[in-house]
């Protein structure tokens, strides 16, 4: 695997590919790998000639400083999970590299109904320092195609909007979530939860698991109270949000669509964790 600290660093490794038109598949992250992150890179390993994996902390997506401060950087271990899954470019830029003259404005585009719930109301600015980065890695990697996972629902949903709405000539591939044995969606926030933290965090996933299994039979508001009570009675875990979800405009739905998605975050001590389920009729 090859190591870029530059654009002009990963300009040199590309060009002799990009001038051979091979494919070359993008994954974007902030590192702390894991499981979720390695089947991104391996889908797209299978996928394209070339496969490209950042690693950047991004300062501008962190509406917590104390959350920024604490992010997990353990880069060895990255490296290594990484070489293991065929990864053949890492680019590990600095802030500097990415944000030039400390200029750390973010790009104002709109994003309709996309950005104006939930992750969007619950993290002001994050989604706008997002796509920040994530069109400044686009403009450095310029891959045919970037791999997303689904466990961030609306990320995902927006980045896509961004493509097509620029018509920017990269195909999105949107990834199945990877989860812990007993559920937990995998996060490199996880590393962060003590013993105790970690325990109670499997009820996440098993509430979402129960309204999957509720969703056809029961109505929505019945179902939203159904996952406060299991909050509330918990006493730990604080529930910021639950939201049943239209998947193509994240518009929370009254009714019992076809096609819905439950999002869900909550605080495990300081700890900020999301995820999310699918729903089908
Ligand atoms: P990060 O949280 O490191 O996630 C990188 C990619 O891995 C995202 O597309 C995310 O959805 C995916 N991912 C994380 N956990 C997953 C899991 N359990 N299963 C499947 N995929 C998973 O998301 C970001 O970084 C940043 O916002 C970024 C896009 C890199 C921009 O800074």
């Amino acid at each position: 695997m090859k190591l870029a600290r530059t654009i002009a660093e990963l300009n040199l490794i590309l060009d002799p590919f990009r001038a051979k038109k091979a494919n070359v598949g993008f994954v974007p992250t902030m590192g702390a790998l894991h499981a979720g992150h390695i089947s991104l890179i391996k889908l797209a390993k299978a996928e394209n000639e070339m496969v490209v994996c950042s690693i950047f902390v991004n300062p501008t997506q962190f509406n917590d400083p104390k959350d920024l401060e604490r992010y997990p950087r353990p880069i060895e271990d990255d490296k290594h999970m990484l070489e293991a899954a065929g990864c053949d470019v890492l680019f590990m830029p600095a802030v500097k590299e990415m944000y030039p003259d400390g200029d750390y404005s973010t790009l104002k585009d709109d994003f309709g109904t996309l950005d104006k719930v939930m992750e969007g109301i619950s993290r002001p600015g994050h989604f706008a320092g997002m796509i920040t980065i994530v069109n400044k890695l686009f403009m450095a990697v310029m891959p045919q195609n970037a791999y997303f996972g689904q466990k961030d629902f609306q990320q995902l949903s927006i980045v896509k909007n961004f493509i097509e709405k620029h018509t920017i000539p990269i195909r999105i591939i949107a990834c199945p979530i990877v989860r812990e044995a007993d559920g937990l969606a995998m996060s490199s926030r996880n590393r962060l939860l003590n013993p105790d933290e970690r325990k109670r965090a499997v009820i996440i996933s098993q509430t979402l698991f129960k309204v999957k299994e509720m969703w056809s039979k029961t109505p929505v508001a019945e179902i939203k109270k159904f996952v406060e009570d299991v909050f509330t009675k918990e006493g730990y875990l604080k529930l910021i949000y639950f939201e049943i979800a239209d998947t193509q405009t994240l518009q929370p739905i009254a009714g019992n669509a076809k096609q819905a998605v439950a999002c869900i975050a909550v605080f495990d001590g300081k700890i900020r964790l999301i995820d999310n389920v699918l729903l089908t009729a």
